[in-house]
């Protein structure tokens, strides 16, 4: 009787630490994935997560119609016909051709754009770049 009493308390304690550890594990599992997301990134999806991040780009910027500043489409498209660098632009290397008159508030940008590293600079570059016609 007593003995029964034993195998049943231990069978108990090993279905629940069982449970526990396929929990954990699922857990582990669930978190692996965006990691492994992320690496697989092309340029243009890292430059997305920027101008739409810490970038704050879209508050001016969206990719069809004029907002605040010029479209990414009318951008990209500019920028493809005379061959410039958008990552140039972002890091004070050239001077604006899309709408010069409203330089100024664009330029407050700077700030930002010109503490990122070279490489972020230049995934913003993909992203404005894959709106081109
Ligand atoms: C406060 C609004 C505002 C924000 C935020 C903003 N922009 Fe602009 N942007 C403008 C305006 C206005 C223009 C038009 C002036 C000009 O062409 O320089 C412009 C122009 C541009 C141009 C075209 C430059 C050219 O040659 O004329 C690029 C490229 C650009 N922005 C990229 C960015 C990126 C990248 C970000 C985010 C880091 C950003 N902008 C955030 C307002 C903004």
């Amino acid at each position: 009787m007593m003995r029964t009493a034993i195998y049943i308390s231990l069978t108990a304690a090993i279905v629940f630490l069982v449970a526990c550890n396929t929990k954990k594990e699922e857990q582990d599992f669930g978190k692996k994935q965006p990691e492994a997301a992320a690496t697989a990134q092309t340029p243009a999806e890292k430059g997305q997560e920027i101008f739409e991040g810490k970038g704050t780009c879209t508050t001016c910027h969206k990719p069809d119609e004029k907002v605040v500043g010029p479209s990414l489409k009318d951008i990209a498209t500019i920028y493809k016909q005379k061959g410039l660098s958008v990552a140039a632009f972002i890091n004070e290397e050239s001077k604006p051709v899309v709408d010069p008159a409203l330089y100024e508030t664009m330029k407050a940008n700077f700030a930002i754009t010109k503490m990122m590293t070279p490489e972020e600079r230049q995934n913003i570059e993909a992203y404005i770049m894959s709106f081109a016609k």
